[in-house]
């Protein structure tokens, strides 16, 4: 079977300074071990727009398949992941992000606080979690299986949806 490199980025300005311990990297990773993925590269930086413009457009220069960010999609001044996403992309992928805040409203009605985006560029699909590692789960685990099928469809190991 196919396998799919990811790179999980942590936006976090207490985790980078060791104020914070990152559990929210091992949930996704945990998430991602039920399925055909290898994670090739960790990050774990602060909330800052130009360093992690960088280091999401090193991921799509690197080729990885899909890369995870957790944190920074709130309302706080320093949430500016989903700009930074914005501004890598090319093409917005909204149905995923869609999928899931409906899903989260189920578990918080302060999921639709998540301003998270995803997107694709070049052969990269960049998708943004929230920061708590419950959150990351609960978002993962819904989107997971469709955005694997994406993935596939991005990098023409699959043509169809399989739907007829
Ligand atoms: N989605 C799920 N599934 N579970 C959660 O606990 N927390 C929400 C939301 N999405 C949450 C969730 C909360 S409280 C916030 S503030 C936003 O995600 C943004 O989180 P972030 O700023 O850590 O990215």
């Amino acid at each position: 079977m196919e396998r799919y490199s990811v790179a999980i980025i942590t936006l976090s300005d207490k985790g980078s300074k060791g104020e914070r311990v990152d559990l929210s990297m091992p949930s996704i990773k945990e998430e991602l071990d039920n399925y055909p993925f290898d994670v090739v590269k960790y990050e774990l930086i602060p909330d800052d727009f130009d360093l992690i413009v960088k280091v999401l457009n090193d991921c799509v220069n690197e080729n990885i398949n899909l890369v995870l960010t957790t944190g920074g999609t709130g309302f706080s001044v320093r949430d500016v992941t989903p700009e930074a996403t914005k501004k890598v992309i090319e093409k917005e992928a909204n149905g995923i992000v869609e999928a899931m805040r409906f899903n989260s409203m189920k578990f918080t009605n302060r999921a639709m606080l998540s301003r998270a985006v995803c997107g694709i560029k070049n052969n990269t699909v960049i998708l943004n979690l929230p920061g708590s590692p419950k959150a990351c789960k609960e978002n993962l685990e819904y989107v997971i299986e469709p955005l694997i099928h994406g993935i596939m469809t991005l990098i023409g190991s699959s043509s169809e949806c399989g739907r007829k």
